[in-house]
């Protein structure tokens, strides 16, 4: 008989702690632990008890077919997944609340459904009328999709365990409804989440079944966050996406199946979530080109190059320690890049308040985006627009060299796509192969942009 004993565990991280703190030292959240009752855990050691011989085989082997994978046929999703659903996977994917995660998932069984593939869709947080309602306002009503609204995870596990035709997918939302009668925790608490989580895992993985959890994303630390089950799950996808733009995106930060910082973007429309083919073209669609501080980058999500327009805005400031706001973007590459400017091309910015932001909402990583930066805060703190049909990307150093980045030629592609004529990139070594698919100059050092603002190739307006 297990022994229970109470434990404090931070609803954020999972770790815990022996006493009740503020703070969680490892996560640095605050107020997110909370009083739970654990089962004590494995006696120490293995003890006495011979364990069976387990079987080895060859790492070449008898290679099945590489994953049959369950297609849904709405393609952003299918590309972020890594190429469709694998069968006995786990994929989370997590979310603000009332970003779409509901919505995204019930499109995307009802489509799967439509392709003889049998799915059940369990709801711990709406009742099966809720989710009938939201289906026919999708045009989906007539989707052969079987619905649950259940909370525990013995009753869900029996019937996955007792149907005669194998169930293929199934959709738990939310995994923070989820319950196990033998735990004593309520439901939310990360003991809870991760326990239900493993066993429903743990049937699925046994009849390939293919299992999505909704994991809600908090600040409040009341209930467990999806970083307690990151590591169980095989795919973590966040949904993402400001609620007061129509467009989302979702994300890929971890997948056995294929890439990680694969992006797909949906609008949200009043049918549903809608595909968007072409990112580039609804990032730039507000594009003031005769605006200082207005620069595009050309930026690689994933596989996959999408134009965005980076906006800065640099004003006196009136306070003693000037103000740094930056929307998209890391804050402390922002204070790096604005460092480099004034010891390196002696721009003076201290004294300014600097506004930062990505246009329309979307989240820019990697640091190909400092040259489009340091371009935009360059053109903003000189009141001067940039020319309007080129693009930026290159990382910087703090020596202010220009260092290069991944898959030029695939960014200069999207960008002549879109109409653009010119490219500021990082010099290469070698010349790139191939016909280029738009002039580019080449810069080394960061001074290079800030010459070219002074030797007047930049269109200056009137
Ligand atoms: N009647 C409607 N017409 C158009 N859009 C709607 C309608 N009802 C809801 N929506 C949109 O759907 C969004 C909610 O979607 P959904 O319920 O899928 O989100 P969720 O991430 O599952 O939320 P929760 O965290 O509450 O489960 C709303 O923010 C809204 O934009
Ligand atoms: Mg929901
Ligand atoms: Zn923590």
């Amino acid at each position: 008989m297990a022994k229970t004993q109470r434990n404090f565990v931070c609803q954020a991280c999972g770790s815990t702690h022996s006493k009740w703190s503020g703070k969680c030292e490892a996560c640095n959240e605050w107020n997110s632990i909370a009083e739970e009752v654990v089962q004590a855990s494995a006696p120490k050691g293995l003890g006495k008890k011979r364990g069976r011989e387990i079987e080895l085989v060859s790492l070449a082997g008898s290679s099945e077919r590489d994953y049959p994978r369950h297609v849904t046929g709405i393609g952003e999703f299918d590309r972020v997944t890594g190429g469709g659903l694998v069968p006995g996977s786990a994929l989370l994917i997590g979310g603000d609340p009332g970003i779409g995660k509901s919505t995204l998932l019930l499109q995307a069984v009802c489509a799967l459904s439509r392709k003889n593939t049998r799915c059940v869709y369990v709801s711990g947080e709406e009742s099966i009328e809720q989710v009938r309602m939201r289906a026919r306002r999708l045009g989906l009503g007539d989707a052969p999709v079987e619905l649950a609204a259940a909370v525990n995870v013995r009753d869900i596990v029996a019937t996955m365990e007792n149907t005669a035709t194998p169930v293929s997918l199934l959709v738990i939302d939310s995994i923070q409804t989820m319950f196990i009668d033998t735990i004593d925790s309520a439901p939310g608490t990360v003991t809870q989440v991760r326990t239900s989580a493993q066993e429903i895992i743990r049937a699925a993985k046994t009849r390939g079944i293919a299992v999505i959890f909704v994991g809600h994303v908090t600040k409040d630390g009341q209930i467990a966050g999806p970083r307690v089950l990151e590591h169980l799950v095989d795919t973590v996808l966040y949904f993402e996406g400001e609620r007061s733009h129509q467009f989302r995106i979702l994300r890929a930060v971890k997948n056995r199946f294929g890439p990680t910082d694969e992006i797909g973007v949906f609008e949200m429309a009043s049918e549903g979530l809608v595909e968007v083919e072409n990112p580039s073209a609804l990032f730039l669609a507000q594009r003031n080109q005769d605006a200082a501080g207005s620069s595009v980058l050309a930026a690689l999500e994933g596989t996959r190059p999408i134009l965005v327009e980076v906006q800065a805005l640099v004003a006196p400031s009136s306070l003693g320690s000037p103000r740094r706001a930056v929307l998209g973007w890391d804050p402390n590459r922002l204070a790096m890049i604005v460092a480099v400017l004034e010891t390196r091309c002696g721009l003076q910015l201290s004294g300014c308040d600097i506004f930062l932001n990505i246009a329309g909402g979307i989240r820019i990583q990697e640091p190909a985006a400092d040259l489009a930066v340091a371009a935009a805060l360059i053109s903003a703190s000189q009141g001067r627009p940039l020319p309007p049909e080129s693009v930026f990307f290159g990382e910087i150093g703090l020596a202010g060299e220009v260092r290069q980045v991944a898959q030029p030629d695939q960014r200069l592609k999207e960008a002549s796509k879109l109409g653009f004529r010119q490219a500021v990139i990082p010099a290469g070594k070698k010349k790139r192969a191939g016909s280029p698919a738009m002039p580019a100059t080449e810069i080394g050092h960061v001074q290079e942009l800030a010459d070219m603002f002074a030797g007047r190739q930049i269109r200056q307006v009137a």
